[in-house]
């Protein structure tokens, strides 16, 4: 995962350290727990979701790929009919809600992320008939759909840019972001109005030579920067806004909303020097800049606000999910607004960032979220379309990936088990891997061919979705998806998985399950203990009602014994029950010895 928004060209260096299902199937193999030695949730510890919170707030969203979900119809490509005839497995992994990455009519420049009309379907993908039908058939399995909202900018092909682009009088001209080179004429003679970069590479500056003017571009060339500024601009975007969730859409993930405005001065940004005092170089081979003018400006918060006033004014607790990089807390804190009134999730990448199974960084972030947010709530996020997947940490860890599976599970764990709302990536929960092109005429996504090969892309963390051991792994009938099936299809695929009760898919079911339905862990509070374990990363979560939990996660490759003593808290040496553990955990007759083989997870129930 990338460390910031302003470095794809990390992801590199990341890179580098680092299969068809039916509904009978899924129905009948609803999660079964026990059999892997973890204990049934006591009746006692179950409870139903208290009618006041809303629902994202113990929600695990569920990232959808749409590309790289399921063909239905061969060509090669995911589609909505294809996410329709998943829903069942959803719905038996337990999740709330699924977020659909752009699925709107686009040259996919982006695949999707650049936008030629924002109230339609991509007909590679269906037809907005199919959309509602996924919309009702989601509905009747209680599973929300959130939209992606692509606000920072449209593709160059959309009718406004199209327009905007054609005379420097036209009306649509003030929609896009168009300034005068510092140096008149096209480069490289001329010279951009500025410094500013692309997040994709190079020049952010695109000179057109119609209008002899440059427009501003932080994303591709082909993504034209809307401009906020322009009043008309924003109603358009607010009426698409209105568009989804008149339709009852559950809300938006915004799309890049901290790069919407830019410094109306153009004043160059600074240029970041490394250890040596030089300036840094990313994978694209440019100086890297430190942001400060194209991002997080102030009024950011303007819009957040309208449109948070836009979804509070729908009924059914609509919610505003944003992409925000951010490497504070309270740089995240600030994203919920003063008063609670932007952002309901913004995501929070500090922990899923921190990219190496440190124990004293997860745990100073797990509290930073819990006790620096003013009770707002977190959102998790380990894994999306953007970053390597999980892997990262094996092959982060020890370089050679034996524990990936078992790192996981403690990856899992947290995402679940603590306090914040999950959001998972599809693939993440039969264990697929990242796995990234090997050679530059592969690649489909465009900064890898940019910046290959100390940049290969994002397709890695793209591939389709293995549900079988069958050809293409029953993602696709055609024999070309649009990109390969990684060979590990043969063994990591739902269908292997599901009887499985060692798998990481019921590792998953079991995690999200216990998370629904015991009282602590849906809704209790996170304290951590042990807090001077470097190797063991443990906390409790307890419930108003004082019931308890404690989760204990080995973050090394040693087996490891811990003791704990919560008798201050109130709870008594001896746990209830074991709730889950991996396999090879034994259940503690005493918090005094607790044993964990190599990243090991133990849940269990405390005793009063
Ligand atoms: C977001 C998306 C990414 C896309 C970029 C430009 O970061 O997650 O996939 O390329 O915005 O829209």
């Amino acid at each position: 995962m990338i460390s910031s928004k302003s470095d794809f060209g990390t992801r590199l260096l990341l890179t580098a350290l680092i299969a068809s299902w039916s509904f009978t199937l899924a129905a009948e193999s609803a999660p079964q727990q026990k059999s892997n030695g973890t204990a049934v949730v006591p009746a006692s510890h179950r409870r139903a979701r208290p009618a006041s919170d809303p629902w994202w707030k113990h929600a695990v969203i569920y990232e959808i790929y749409p590309r790289s979900f399921q063909d239905s119809n061969g060509d090669g490509v995911g589609d909505l009919n294809g996410i329709t005839s998943r829903l069942d497995y959803l719905q038996t992994l337990g999740v709330d809600a699924i977020w659909i990455t752009p699925c709107y009519p686009s040259p996919q420049i982006d695949f999707g992320y650049d936008i030629s009309n924002y109230e339609a379907i991509d007909p590679q993908y269906g037809t907005m008939a199919d959309f509602d039908r996924l919309l009702a058939e989601a509905r009747k399995r209680n599973i929300r759909i959130v939209m992606d909202f692509v606000v920072n900018h449209t593709s160059d092909k959309h009718p406004w840019f199209v327009a905007s682009e054609s005379s420097k009088t036209n009306p649509r001209r003030d929609w896009y972001v168009w300034r005068d080179g510092k140096v008149p004429g096209a480069p490289p003679a001329g010279q951009p109005p500025n410094n500013w970069e692309s997040y994709f590479g190079h020049s952010a500056w695109q000179y057109d030579p119609r209008t002899s003017q440059y427009y501003y571009h932080k994303f591709y060339i082909q993504q034209p920067d809307l401009n906020w500024e322009n009043p008309k601009v924003k109603a358009a975007m607010y009426g698409v806004a209105r568009f989804w969730l008149n339709k009852g859409v559950a809300g938006f993930r915004l799309d890049a909303v901290n790069t919407l405005y830019e410094d109306p001065g153009l004043t160059d940004e600074g240029v970041v020097n490394g250890p040596d005092g030089k300036p840094l170089i990313n994978a694209y081979g440019d100086v890297k800049l430190d942001d400060s003018r194209t991002s997080f400006q102030p009024k950011v918060h303007d819009v957040l606000k309208d449109l948070r006033r836009i979804t509070d004014s729908y009924a059914g607790q609509r919610v505003l999910i944003g992409e925000t990089y951010i490497s504070s807390i309270e740089g995240l804190r600030v994203m919920y607004g003063k008063h609670n009134d932007e952002l309901e999730l913004p995501m929070d990448m500090q922990i899923g960032t921190i990219n190496k199974m440190d124990v004293g960084t997860f745990r100073r972030r797990i509290d930073e979220a819990e006790t620096q947010l003013d009770g707002a709530q977190p959102l998790l996020v380990f894994d999306n379309h953007d970053n390597p997947r999980w892997d990262r940490y094996g092959q982060g860890v020890l370089g050679n990936g034996v524990y990936n599976k078992d790192i996981g599970r403690v990856i899992a764990a947290v995402l679940f088990a603590t306090r914040g709302t999950a959001m998972m990536y599809y693939g993440d929960e039969i264990g697929m891997k990242t796995t990234p092109p090997l050679r530059q005429e592969d690649v489909k996504d465009p900064i890898g061919k940019i910046g290959w090969p100390n940049e290969k892309g994002r397709d890695g963390e793209r591939t389709p979705m293995q549900w079988n051991a069958t050809a293409n792994a029953g993602f696709t009938k055609s024999t070309s998806p649009w990109l390969p099936v990684p060979p590990s299809y043969r063994l990591t695929n739902v269908q292997a998985e599901v009887d499985d009760h060692a798998s990481m898919l019921n590792w998953y079911r079991q995690l999200i399950e216990l998370r629904r339905t015991n009282t602590a862990l849906h809704s209790g509070d996170n304290v951590m203990v042990n807090t001077t374990d470097n190797n063991v990363l443990s906390w409790i979560r307890v419930a108003p009602d004082k019931s308890a939990v404690l989760v204990v996660c080995n973050f090394t490759d040693q087996p490891q014994k811990v003791a704990f003593d919560l008798t201050a808290q109130g709870y008594k040496k001896q746990p209830a029950s074991t709730l889950m553990k991996t396999p090879g955990s034994s259940d503690p007759a005493s918090l005094d010895a607790v044993d964990l083989p190599a990243f090991g997870v133990y849940i269990g129930q405390l005793q009063r």
